[in-house]
């Protein structure tokens, strides 16, 4: 299960990325917001990243305008690791090296067709479990826990 989460700005492109997602017969769950209306993009990367932080949802998919607000947003909650990404290179490495449980895209930023190649490298990759990365990893978990 995949939980997708998006302010108004990411609106368009979450819903271009449900249509491919049915396609490949993935199963989300869509945490909002469902309007074009002006949304805070920090309300939706909460129950987004909660729902991936309780094991409810494996990974998750965020959206804005860029991507970037809402990344911010996600990883202040303990356990995230979000990437807000524009490249298919570092779509591939945060899942392999990183661990990234969401990827953030920019509706404003992305096309469509670029989208769909960052989330299935995203989704179709593994975290390689090496031991350099469990560690850096690990690293990052304790300066979460300091603070
Ligand atoms: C909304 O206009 C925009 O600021 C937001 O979607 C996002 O890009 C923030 O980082």
């Amino acid at each position: 299960m995949i939980a997708l989460g998006n302010d108004h700005a990411g609106l368009e492109l979450k819903n271009a990325i449900k249509l491919h997602l049915d396609e490949r017969k993935i199963e989300y769950k869509d945490f909002g917001t469902y309007t074009s209306d002006s949304a805070d993009y920090a309300v939706y990367a909460e129950k987004t990243a909660r729902a991936v932080v309780s094991g409810e949802c494996e990974l998750g998919l965020l959206f804005c305008g860029t991507g970037v607000g809402i990344s911010i947003a996600a990883n202040k909650v303990k356990g995230i690791r979000a990437c807000c990404c524009s490249d298919k290179f570092s779509a591939e490495m945060t899942r392999l090296h990183n661990n990234a449980n969401i990827l953030c895209l920019g509706g404003r930023v992305v096309s469509v067709e670029k989208a769909i190649e960052l989330v299935d490298v995203f989704l179709d990759t593994k975290f390689s479990g090496e031991e350099r990365h469990i560690r850096r990893i690990n690293q990052v978990i304790d300066l979460e826990n300091r603070f």
